[in-house]
């Protein structure tokens, strides 16, 4: 693990939110990305080195969405960058973690992302993101074996 990445957080109304975190933080959001896969539209704020991810619903089968209605708005996950994102799935699956898929997928934010199960690790969602550069193999179900 290098650093954390981002923190994320889940909200009702994304527009709503981007103001308050907007002032919150003196800064605007500077990338906000719809993440059709997982349900979910996203908006990044940079604290110092740090980052903010603000996730809002687009579906009422999102992740996002299950957790509102479960737990309310609040913290979401913690993201984790790391240099090699299968070593690591690999390493914390023998270490006993649960990972929730098989294989890193294309998030938000230019990043491969793989999350691990909330009751690995105390009831916080831990998520994992490498960047994406030229030198990042291949993205693409095929391309992976399952862990
Ligand atoms: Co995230």
């Amino acid at each position: 693990m290098k650093n954390i990445e981002h923190i994320g957080i889940a909200v009702k109304d994304l527009e709503a939110a981007n103001e308050v975190y907007a002032k919150l933080l003196c800064t605007e959001s500077y990338k906000s990305e719809k993440v059709r896969s997982e349900g979910v539209e996203t908006s990044f704020f940079k604290v110092g080195l740090n980052k903010i991810e603000l996730l809002a619903a687009t579906s009422a089968d999102s992740p996002i969405a299950k957790f509102i209605q479960k737990r309310g708005e609040g913290i979401h996950h913690i993201a984790f960058e790391v240099e090699d994102i299968r070593a690591e799935m690999k390493r914390l699956k023998e270490e006993g973690f649960e990972l929730i898929s098989k294989r890193p997928k294309k998030g938000a934010d230019n990043k491969l992302v793989a999350f691990l199960h909330p009751k690995s690790a105390n009831g916080v969602l831990v998520e994992l993101c490498q960047e994406i550069t030229d030198s990042t193999i291949p993205i693409g179900d095929e391309v992976w074996e399952d862990l």
